[in-house]
């Protein structure tokens, strides 16, 4: 199964991903954590990308359809994919679209996640990630070192540059001018779209995300 997941920052696109890429036996693809992990390298991928994700502005199209093309590719996504963050402008949209056709795979859902900005911005202004595994999490202080981590060695809790006030901000911009047309994109063109409702407990929200990939 080709699951699309849409929705603001803070949503819970990347909390929610795991458990239904889990729960699908298929794997994600966060072109956030991609990018992210491009930044912590250092390679040329990173230094292209690290201003506009400090800014909270997008990364240029053609970077996002290369990551795109490259990890469809992979075998490992035979069995299905869910996509976390991969489309955020209609280009993008059209490409994955172009892609999904050369390997003759159907894109099966469209996840889009709703909720009101005030509690994106709480979430987002109390996070902390893992710099190794990108778990994130709430509640937790920065610098402690995440002893549930799989990586060797174990990562350690960091705020996001772009999770910073005037950063927030631009991405909520960035999301209504840019991603938000996606979604009317999708409808135009016959997309099996699933609204979740991602406000209330992690476990709520993942049942209402789980009965959507008909596994509730
Ligand atoms: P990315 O990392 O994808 O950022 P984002 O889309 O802004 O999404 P977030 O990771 O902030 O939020 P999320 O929806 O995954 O929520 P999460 O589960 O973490 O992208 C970063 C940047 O990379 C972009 O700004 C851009 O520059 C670039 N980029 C990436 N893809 C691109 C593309 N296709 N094109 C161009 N540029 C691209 O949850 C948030 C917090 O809330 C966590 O602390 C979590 O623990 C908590 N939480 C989640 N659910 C709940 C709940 N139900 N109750 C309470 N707390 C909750």
């Amino acid at each position: 199964m080709i699951v699309v997941l849409l929705g603001p920052p803070g949503a819970g696109k990347g909390t929610q991903g795991e458990r239904v890429a889990a729960a699908l036996g298929v794997p994600k693809i966060a072109t956030g954590d991609v990018l992210r992990a491009a930044v912590k390298a250092g390679t040329p991928l990173g230094l292209e990308a690290k201003g506009y994700m400090d800014r909270g502005d997008l990364v240029p199209d053609a970077v996002i359809l290369g990551i795109m093309k490259q990890a469809l590719a992979a075998p490992e996504q035979a069995r299905g994919v869910v996509l976390d963050g991969v489309v955020r402008t209609v280009p993008q949209a059209e490409g994955l679209s172009h892609v999904l056709a050369e390997l003759g795979k159907p894109l099966d859902l469209v996840m889009l996640f709703t909720i009101a900005e005030e509690a994106l911005v709480a979430r987002l202004s109390g996070r902390t990630v893992c710099d190794a595994c990108q778990t994130p999490f709430t509640g937790r202080t920065p610098g402690e070192t995440h002893a549930e981590c799989t990586h060797a060695p174990k990562g350690t809790l960091v705020r996001r540059k772009d999770d910073e006030p005037a950063a927030i901000h631009n991405r909520m911009a960035v999301y209504e001018a840019q991603t938000a047309p996606v979604i009317a994109w999708y409808r135009a063109h016959g997309a099996h779209i699933a609204e979740i409702d991602a406000f209330g407990a992690l476990d709520d929200v993942t049942a209402r995300a789980l009965k959507a990939v008909g596994k509730g």
